[in-house]
């Protein structure tokens, strides 16, 4: 039996799915397939903003006439979106042919789940409030060598007024860090060269008292395994960004100088109206003192524009704060209200034609220091780690320590290889040039 897994959102979601995919192998789906010749799909839904959730129910509507085509064909749908508040009972409204609704507190029920649906007519429906287990025990199934990514905490606990992600994600949680470097430890093992390590605020691990160190000693003990790879760990809250933090990257080669540290904007007025815990000086501050200790750090962020009440003077200062940290590239949005937020009931709603202005302005300000900060390594030798292979190019692909796209020929298949980079050009976040090693 086939199944197709369609997930929306960040790595933390590509990650749920790749235990998705356990699960559904346990159940004897032992194939993945395109989706028209799947016996089960399953939506790993996101609902951060807006379009991502326009995004689902477009492609959920589009399944109706498959449903009907193919006999015995189940359709499951679970993550962020499925967990917010009385989505659940509009998904089923809008497409009854939904076999199966989860949430992401019960992810390891799915198995449970598909079991339960095959006995019975109605739809199962089932979310829980909490998550019940800090350890799911799911041994994923990988799909993104040489990179792997390993959960070190769940949830949220800092109620940013205009993020969805503590509602439908819950408090944070903390896995022990035994068994965080075990996992790491399994992955170098089997020959993964990247390990990223995910949550929504890593600096606040162990907030719970559950992980048994603090976020950079669990750094610390990952980047000591030995063996060759890389370690890259997201979001950082700047609120939580430390001296201490800076100073175990510096301590180990296998850290990447590369960090993600959202400001979503760099005016203090709205800072405090999103309830980010810090102002703009604060913020460049923690940029400072990472500098210099670390001078070839790349700095990497998220900023929202048309925030309520966002004024034009307060959006430059956003896009100031773009030039004065020299961000080497940043994910930039349009402000999305999300029911249940703050935010959501906050006055003085930004027009679409305003927003689309100023995030347009942003994305100019962005790829500007993109291209200088990529223009930096030209002529130089970078280490790329190689991912992929681009038919379409002809070339080998892979990322730098700083997250630029290297690109390469070779003759021999080097996916899962460092290789050095003689950079002979770069275009956008895309580096040109030929292997040295
Ligand atoms: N509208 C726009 N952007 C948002 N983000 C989170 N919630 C919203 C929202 N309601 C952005 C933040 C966060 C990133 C993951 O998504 O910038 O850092
Ligand atoms: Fe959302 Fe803020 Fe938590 Fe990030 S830190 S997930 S933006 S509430």
């Amino acid at each position: 039996m086939k199944y197709h897994i369609v997930t929306y959102g960040c790595q933390m979601n590509v990650h749920e799915s790749e235990k998705i995919a356990a699960i559904l192998r346990g159940k004897g789906y032992d194939r993945e397939s395109p989706l028209e010749e799947a016996d089960i799909i399953v939506f790993n839904t996101c609902c951060i903003r807006e379009n991502a959730e326009n995004h689902a129910f477009g492609n959920l509507g589009a399944l109706k006439k498959l449903k009907r085509e193919r006999k015995g064909l189940l359709v499951a749908v679970g993550g962020c979106m499925a967990q917010e508040a009385g989505k659940a009972e509009l998904l089923k409204e809008k497409f009854p042919f939904i076999d199966i609704v989860f949430g992401t507190h019960n992810l390891g029920e799915l198995g449970e789940l598909i079991d339960r649906k095959k006995g019975q007519k109605k739809a199962v429906i089932s979310l829980k409030e909490e998550r019940e287990a800090v350890e799911d025990g799911i041994e994923p199934v990988r799909t993104g060598f040489p990179g792997a990514f390993v959960n070190i905490t769940y949830g949220c606990n800092n109620f940013c007024s205009y993020c969805i992600v503590p509602y439908v994600r819950g408090r944070e949680v903390s896995r022990d860090f035994r068994e965080i470097v075990k996992e790491v430890e399994g992955l170098v093992r089997s020959g993964f060269r990247e390990i990223t390590l995910l949550g929504q605020n890593v600096n606040s691990y162990n907030s719970d008292g559950r992980g048994g160190l603090s976020f950079p000693e669990l750094l610390d003990a990952c980047a000591s395994i030995e063996g060759k790879f890389r370690l890259r760990f997201m979001t950082s809250h700047p609120k939580d960004f430390s001296e201490e933090l800076v100073r175990v990257v510096k301590k180990h080669d296998k850290i990447c100088n590369c960090l993600h540290l959202p400001a979503q904007s760099g005016s203090d007025r709205i800072l405090s109206l999103m309830n980010r815990k810090y102002t703009r000086a604060q913020y460049l501050d923690r940029v400072k003192m990472l500098r210099s200790a670390i001078p070839d750090c790349a700095l990497t962020s998220d900023l929202i524009v048309g925030f309520p009440s966002e004024t034009e003077e307060e959006f430059e200062e956003t896009v100031s704060l773009v030039r004065e940290a020299e961000f080497a590239s940043a994910f930039t949005f349009i402000y999305s209200p999300r029911t249940g937020t703050k935010a959501a009931q906050m006055p003085g709603r930004i027009d679409e034609e305003t927003a689309k202005r100023r995030i347009m302005k942003l994305i100019a300000e962005v790829n500007e220091n993109t291209r200088k900060c990529s223009e930096k390594f030209v002529g130089k030798t970078t280490e790329i780690l190689c991912e992929d292979y681009d038919p379409k190019k002809g070339l080998y692909l892979g990322r730098n320590e700083a997250g630029r796209m290297g690109y390469f020929a070779s003759e021999k298949n080097l996916i899962g290889e460092f290789v050095d980079l003689k950079v002979e050009r770069a275009n956008g976040v895309s580096l040109f040039g030929t292997v040295e090693n």
